[in-house]
């Protein structure tokens, strides 16, 4: 662990910033040092210099210029969310490699969060022939360190050393009967699967499902548990193949229910792009899928493409998304991971930030680090965000629904 002085220098300038911009009276919003009010009516009207604000959804919205990583506030309803004295700060990081991706799982009983490194992407120095990697970062070491400074920390991360059925860990979720539920993209000719791991020493894994039927899936991105229940669902979109670590696809971008009492596997959401994230609401009645279209690996980006994150009611009797709407569309970027909280706001990992909407679909908020984060989970000690070579620490006040399964 070590401290690092130019966070601290960081913390300083944003609440000198903050100051600054509720002085000039534009600002009819009080907000906790740090954070920045950014009203929706002042950006109406543009002209034709849009140049100089964005023409690509890579640029972030930061019309104040602040420098990142900070709160961005839309809306009045996000000071709920991040409570009177938010600060954001990095809490160990690696430049140049993609360690901190996607697949955040909380374990409370350890506080303990494990994570993988990107796979396929930029810096996550894998492909074809080599596999991801999963790490654990403990919040105890992590807490410890952020009460010894008022800057960034540096806390060591712990490497597993997994099985060699686990291939290219895309995503999770659990606890899930005491493991962590793991969803691979497989690798070559290996397949995607489904996979519960022991999150303690030796990290032994028992492998739930690798096919449907006979047919292995395209590359598995990322799985919840509907609540109340230990049904599985989870997304396989193509990614596998546009990155170069799997062969061509055979089956259709779509999402899928599995049941582990009785081995049935079904489709329940087609008509993506990209299906990516997905959650639930609280009670079960509702279903999150991203749809990331606008990345398509080798085929490159295309902006006309969704960016969008699509609500469903999730049918009482059979459990297929039924309803399909837009919940929200990302300004930047693509939504990925998706988490929500206690309060039914949706929290999205964007091109930018990390974008919050209230359970209506109105963008409220944003962490804003100025570049691409996958995923975030909630912990004790408040909202870990993977920013791919670093991770950071939101300490607000809004708590993650509980994603235990028993
Ligand atoms: C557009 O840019 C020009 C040159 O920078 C500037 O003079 C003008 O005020 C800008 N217009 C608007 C509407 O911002
Ligand atoms: C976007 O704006 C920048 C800066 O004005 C310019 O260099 C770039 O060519 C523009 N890109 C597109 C796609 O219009
Ligand atoms: C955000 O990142 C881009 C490059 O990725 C950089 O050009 C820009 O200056 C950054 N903005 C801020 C406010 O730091
Ligand atoms: C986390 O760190 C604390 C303090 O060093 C230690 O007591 C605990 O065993 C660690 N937990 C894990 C899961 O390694
Ligand atoms: C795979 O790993 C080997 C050994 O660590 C490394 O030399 C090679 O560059 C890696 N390949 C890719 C595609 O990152
Ligand atoms: C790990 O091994 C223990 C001891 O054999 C076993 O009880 C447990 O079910 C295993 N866990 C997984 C996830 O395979
Ligand atoms: C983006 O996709 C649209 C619709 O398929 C296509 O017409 C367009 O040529 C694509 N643009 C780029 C830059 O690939």
């Amino acid at each position: 662990m070590t401290a690092s002085t130019s966070g601290a220098i960081l913390t300083v300038a944003l609440v000198l910033v903050s100051c600054a911009k509720a002085s000039t009276g534009n600002f009819n919003l009080a907000v906790p040092p740090g954070a920045v009010y950014v009203d929706p009516l002042m950006y109406n009207v543009l002209g034709q210099n849009y140049t100089e604000w964005r023409n690509l959804s890579t640029v972030g919205f930061n019309p104040t210029n602040t420098a990142p990583p900070f709160i961005q506030v839309f809306d009045s309803s996000f000071l709920d969310v991040i409570g009177p004295s938010a600060t954001i700060r990095s809490i160990t990081s690696n430049p140049g490699f993609a360690f901190a991706h996607e697949a955040p799982i909380y374990v409370p009983d350890l506080n303990a969060v494990f994570f993988t490194s990107n796979d396929g992407g930029p810096l996550g120095y894998n492909g074809w022939y080599n596999n991801s990697v999963v790490s654990m970062i403990n919040m105890t070491e992590v807490d410890m360190a952020l009460a010894s400074t008022m800057g960034d920390v540096n806390v060591q991360i712990q490497t597993l050393n997994l099985p060699y059925t686990v291939q290219m860990v895309n995503g999770g979720t659990g606890p899930y009967k005491g493991d962590l539920l793991l969803i691979t993209s497989g690798r070559a000719l290996l397949p995607p699967s489904i996979v519960r791991v022991n999150p303690s020493p030796p990290y032994n894994a028992t492998v739930l499902l690798d096919n449907l039927l006979g047919r292995q899936f395209n590359s598995l991105n990322d799985i919840k548990i509907l609540p109340g229940t230990d049904i599985m669902f989870f997304t396989d979109p193509t990614y596998g193949w546009m990155n170069g670590f799997r062969p061509e696809p055979m089956l259709p971008s779509q999402v899928y229910r599995f049941d582990p009492s009785t081995g049935q596997v079904r489709v329940v959401a087609d008509q993506f792009v990209h299906p990516n994230g997905i959650a639930f609401s609280a009670d079960g009645k509702f279903a999150f899928v991203t749809d990331t279209g606008v990345s398509g690996g080798f085929l490159g980006t295309n902006q006309t493409f969704p960016a969008t994150i699509y609500q469903f009611d999730v049918d009482p009797l059979t459990q297929t998304f039924a309803n399909r709407r837009v919940f929200a569309y990302s300004d930047s970027g693509v939504p990925d991971g998706i988490q929500l909280d206690t309060m039914g706001n949706v929290y999205s990992g964007c091109g930018e930030a990390t974008h919050v909407w209230n359970a209506e679909g109105t963008l409220i908020g944003k962490f804003y680090l100025n570049s691409t984060t996958a995923q975030m989970i909630f912990t004790k000690s408040g909202l870990v965000i993977l920013d791919e070579e670093a991770i950071y620490l939101a300490n607000i006040q809004a708590q993650g629904l509980d994603l235990t399964t028993l």
